[in-house]
């Protein structure tokens, strides 16, 4: 049983947890921007997508390779600066179709986001977003930024590939 991980990211730091996941499991580690990322390939899937705008970054391309997808085991990894409950799963319902979410399994990373490396698109969305954030601590993130990168967090991630990779099944 093979595996790889497949991830977008825009500012680095889901790109910075699948390398520790790589790293840590041995997998091969694919940007989905690159021309030789093909699920096909594989019998189980990583996949690791920001939050960006209330969506998964790489929802389209999830779209696009659905055949390779769906009837694999996945593991999602979602990289926000909410933490998992019931806004980043309407997040994720609002990105991927509904069969495809309750086969996967979703583990929910804290990322980073520092304003001054924002273009300045971002930056101004994101001001916007505060202004209208009724949540004080979200709000205070969208404005001066967070770093919750924690290279331990990849841990349950680490164990579901390592058990999968010895019984061909993600319990
Ligand atoms: C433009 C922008 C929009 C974002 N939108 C959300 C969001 O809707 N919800 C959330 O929880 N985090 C949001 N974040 C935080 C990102 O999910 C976080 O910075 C993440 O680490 C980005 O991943 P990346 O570095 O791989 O691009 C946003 C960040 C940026 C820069």
């Amino acid at each position: 049983m093979n595996g790889a991980i497949f991830f977008a990211s825009k500012y680095g730091s889901t790109e910075q947890y699948a390398n520790w996941i790589s790293e840590a499991t041995g997998l091969p580690v694919f940007n989905v921007k690159d021309a030789n990322a093909d699920p096909s390939k594989y019998d189980f899937l990583v996949l690791g997508c920001p939050i960006i705008y209330y969506k998964l970054l790489n929802r389209k391309w999830i779209k696009r390779n659905l055949a390779n997808i769906e009837n694999k085991p996945v593991i999602l990894f979602t990289v926000s600066g909410a933490p998992g409950g019931s806004k980043l799963d309407a997040w994720i319902g609002d990105s991927l179709p509904k069969y495809l979410i309750s086969q996967m399994k979703h583990v929910a990373l804290l990322g980073r986001q520092k304003p001054a490396e924002l273009t300045w698109f971002d930056r101004m969305m994101l001001i916007i977003a505060a202004m209208k954030n009724k949540d004080p601590q979200a709000r205070k993130e969208e404005l001066h930024g967070f770093d919750y990168m924690d290279k331990s967090s990849i841990e349950p991630i680490v164990k579901m590939v390592k058990q999968f990779q010895l019984s061909g099944v993600i319990a």
